[in-house]
């Protein structure tokens, strides 16, 4: 068969993508190697910058996450045993984020895509792409039914993720690649128990860092720094506790409140980015081109502003018969990418202990901390990154 856009990959980038072309008329094919119920399940993390939410609002599928995202218009820097705010609003011209996790982000965009008629093929295996430096590049795959299908694409749009074969089917030699590994991990947990706190804290400690998120009313997540390597295996719920409040303590004896873990799982953190996202008709967006950690809260929103420029750099190559869009794509996507990437690298060195670090390593992350909360110019740079930064 043939479509326009062959899409590989139904995450955050791959429906937004899918979703932005329907909207003008422009036809694709979504390929999923999971089932729906396992891409619906993958619990991620949920800040959504202003823009991403205005995307899915724009687009049709927000009307959930305005009733069950949380809307927060500040984070907690807790360092020194105190509590600084960054107020967002007022830093940003009235911006914020919307705390909803990255699941209910997915359900509500296979929802609406199918609502509309789209093409979503989950359970997609052994998937190859093809003569990518052609007019024609294609898509193989063998289907849930276990036929084995072919189509042939003007582009193909790869966005499946680290693990995925579209970057792999670029040639050697056509890609940069810059990586920076961090020397520590985060255990993050889920339990029940009401929040600890309305906002983010993001809490820097000698023991190292910890973050407070939440899921909802009566579940919420938490994260501790940890060794790469470490194990869920010797942690008990007593033990994590211990920590959490070991790292969380205030001079005003604040707490987190405590209820059963139901999840303890442990993550590695790492930036990469890929140059270019392009090769051809393959045009790489979302996880399969960059990662970064999670301390700046950035992955789903890069993924979602890949979606956009790719999207209308597409549009503008069907409706206006123009390839300036999709010749610049890469530029464009990367430009925004590398400072978000800056702004998680900067934030992961400024909230975490690294192995070895001394008293006056400490002290000098205390007084950026310090420096951040208290100069309003410093914590506007910190509020528009996390808000998110226009694409340009
Ligand atoms: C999360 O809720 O999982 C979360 C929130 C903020 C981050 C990272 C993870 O920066």
């Amino acid at each position: 068969m043939r479509t326009q856009v062959g899409i590989v990959g139904a995450g955050p980038a791959g429906l937004l993508l899918s979703h932005l072309l329907h909207l003008q008329g422009i036809e694709s094919v979504v390929l999923e190697r999971h089932s729906r119920d396992d891409v619906e399940a993958i619990i991620k993390a949920g800040v959504l910058e202003q823009g991403s939410v205005d995307l899915m609002n724009e687009i049709g599928a927000g009307e959930r996450m305005m009733k069950e995202g949380f809307r927060h218009e500040g984070i907690v820097l807790r360092f020194a045993g105190r509590d600084e705010r960054i107020d967002f609003p007022s830093l940003t011209g009235g911006k914020s984020v919307m705390i909803y996790s990255q699941h209910d982000v997915i359900k509500d965009l296979v929802k609406v895509r199918l609502a509309t008629g789209g093409d979503i093929r989950f359970e997609a295996k052994d998937l190859s792409v093809y003569d990518l430096d052609t007019d024609a590049p294609k898509i193989r795959y063998r289907s849930k039914e276990r036929e084995v299908e072919e189509i042939t694409c003007d582009f193909i749009a790869g966005c499946d993720g680290t693990q995925g074969v579209c970057r792999p089917s670029i040639p050697a030699g056509v890609l940069n690649v810059y990586e920076r590994l961090y020397p520590f991990g985060w255990f993050g947990i889920l339990c029940k128990a009401a929040p600890s706190s309305e906002e983010l804290i993001y809490s820097m400690h000698e023991r190292g860092f910890v973050l407070v998120s939440t899921r909802s009313p009566d579940i919420q997540r938490m994260y501790f720094q940890c060794a790469p390597t470490e194990k869920t295996d010797g942690w008990s719920d007593d033990r994590i506790w211990h920590e959490f409040r070991a790292r969380l303590e205030t001079k005003d004896g604040w707490a987190p409140k405590e209820g059963p873990i139901f999840s303890k799982t442990v993550i590695g953190m790492r930036s990469l980015v890929v140059e270019p996202m392009r090769y051809g008709r393959l045009f790489l967006a979302g996880d399969s081109a960059h990662v970064v950690p999670p301390t700046g809260a950035k992955g789903l929103n890069l993924a979602a502003t890949d979606a956009q420029i790719l999207a209308r750099a597409i549009i503008a190559y069907y409706k206006s018969n123009r390839s300036d869009l999709l010749d610049q794509y890469s530029d464009t996507a990367l430009r925004r990418i590398w400072k978000a990437t800056r702004f998680s690298w900067w934030m992961t060195s400024m909230l975490h202990t690294f192995p070895g670090a001394d008293a006056f390593q400490h002290r000098l992350q205390i007084a950026e901390l310090d420096y951040v909360t208290r100069s309003r110019a410093a914590s506007t740079a910190l509020a528009e990154n996390y808000v998110g930064l226009p694409i340009e």
